[in-house]
């Protein structure tokens, strides 16, 4: 089968993790009889460099007509530039936000795996990990603080600004609805995440939720403070499966439950939304300080492809062949220098990339 694939290479390192990345589809191609064709477009500071706009409404159309988007990294000054000097909604980030919302991808899930084999990476206690743990994030991604009205203005001489949190039932209801697909294919928990003792809009989440959960008793769902949340990710995260949040509150204990993996350049992720399209990246950043340099690690950005590859396309097979792959690779001992240990192999980014594909 043919699968076009818009691709975003974007800043920093993300060229240099997409090239890694698509060798390694390419010879998942080759193996099980796909054709992947690719279409690139700019986002970002690139983006910005050449047009102007962190995202072009033609970029935008190109990823809509596609079956599935891959994204590298945005971001992040690399050399010379100064995207950061201009107005908000023309920074690279602003690119990443329209494409979310162009695209309607409203649920983003963040796998946090422990790797058996990164264990002492991890800045969490050996009897906290005790024999790892495994759960996911899935954050809101269109709604909330992110894309409500914002204003700054100067009242009676005092500088004022304000940004509002803002989310309708149906929009809890859509997402509620992919945490407890997703649970049903996990260990059916889901800890709705929200801070209902002191919020309006945490509150309906929290009503709302209850009342998808009724079409799924097979899934348990608990209520937890985001305050709560964050302590107990780093004092027992064995207990969760998976997460359901709003977008902030996601978007921090995301990076939270990436850090205690100890593995930030080896977590994936997907957002998704009512059609197969989605858009796949690494949780980590553009890394611009080492930018060029073959020294990213490849693999989040592969492992997200093998979450487009089971999500965007239903090649559950294929997933699994890229996910084995890795797990093989770091098994024989190969390691970017993120993730080096004594006794290991160091490689560069591009080694690893091929290490992956022979592998498969
Ligand atoms: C993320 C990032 C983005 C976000 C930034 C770059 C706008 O932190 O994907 O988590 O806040 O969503
Ligand atoms: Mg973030």
């Amino acid at each position: 089968m043919n699968y076009n694939i818009t691709v975003i290479p974007g800043d920093g390192i993300g060229p240099e993790i997409v090239a890694e990345t698509r060798k390694v589809l390419n010879q998942i191609g080759e193996k099980f009889g796909h054709n992947f064709t690719y279409t690139e477009i700019l986002m970002g500071g690139v983006s910005i460099d050449a047009t102007g706009v962190p995202l072009t409404k033609e970029a935008l159309d190109t990823a809509r007509n596609s079956d599935s988007v891959l994204l590298g990294a945005i971001g992040g000054n690399v050399g010379k530039s100064d995207w950061y000097s201009l107005p908000p909604h023309l920074r690279p980030e602003a690119g990443l936000l329209a494409i979310r919302k162009g695209l309607n991808l409203f649920t983003n899930i963040r796998p946090a795996v422990l790797f058996p084999e990164l264990k002492d990476a991890s800045p969490l206690r050996e009897d906290i990990i005790g024999d790892g743990f495994d759960f996911v994030v899935m954050r809101e991604l269109t709604g909330g603080l992110y894309f409500g009205e914002r204003n700054t203005m100067i009242e009676n001489g005092i500088r004022t600004a304000t940004d509002t949190l803002t989310y309708d039932e149906n929009e809890i209801k859509r997402i509620a609805k992919w945490a407890f697909t997703i649970a049903r294919k996990r260990r059916r928990k889901i800890c709705s995440v929200d801070k209902a003792n002191v919020l309006d809009s945490s509150r309906l989440w929290r009503q709302v939720t209850e009342e998808v959960a009724k079409d799924y008793p097979d899934v348990e769902l608990s209520h937890m403070l985001v305050d709560n949340c964050a302590m107990q990710l780093v004092k027992d995260p064995r207990q969760f499966d998976v997460i359901l949040t709003e977008n902030m509150f996601g978007d921090i204990l995301s990076d939270e439950a990436s850090m205690i993996t100890g593995s930030i350049g080896m977590l994936a992720s997907a957002s998704l939304g009512d059609t197969k399209l989605g858009l796949y990246e690494p949780s980590h950043g553009s890394a611009p300080d080492i930018a060029g340099q073959n020294k990213a690690n490849p693999i989040a950005t592969i492992l997200s492809a093998a979450m487009m590859l089971r999500y965007s396309f239903d090649l559950e097979r294929e997933a699994e062949a890229v996910e084995s792959a890795v797990k093989s690779v770091l098994k024989k001992g190969y390691r970017t220098i993120d993730i080096m240990s004594k006794g290991m192999t160091l490689v560069g980014t591009k080694e690893m990339g091929d290490q992956i594909s022979s592998e498969i």
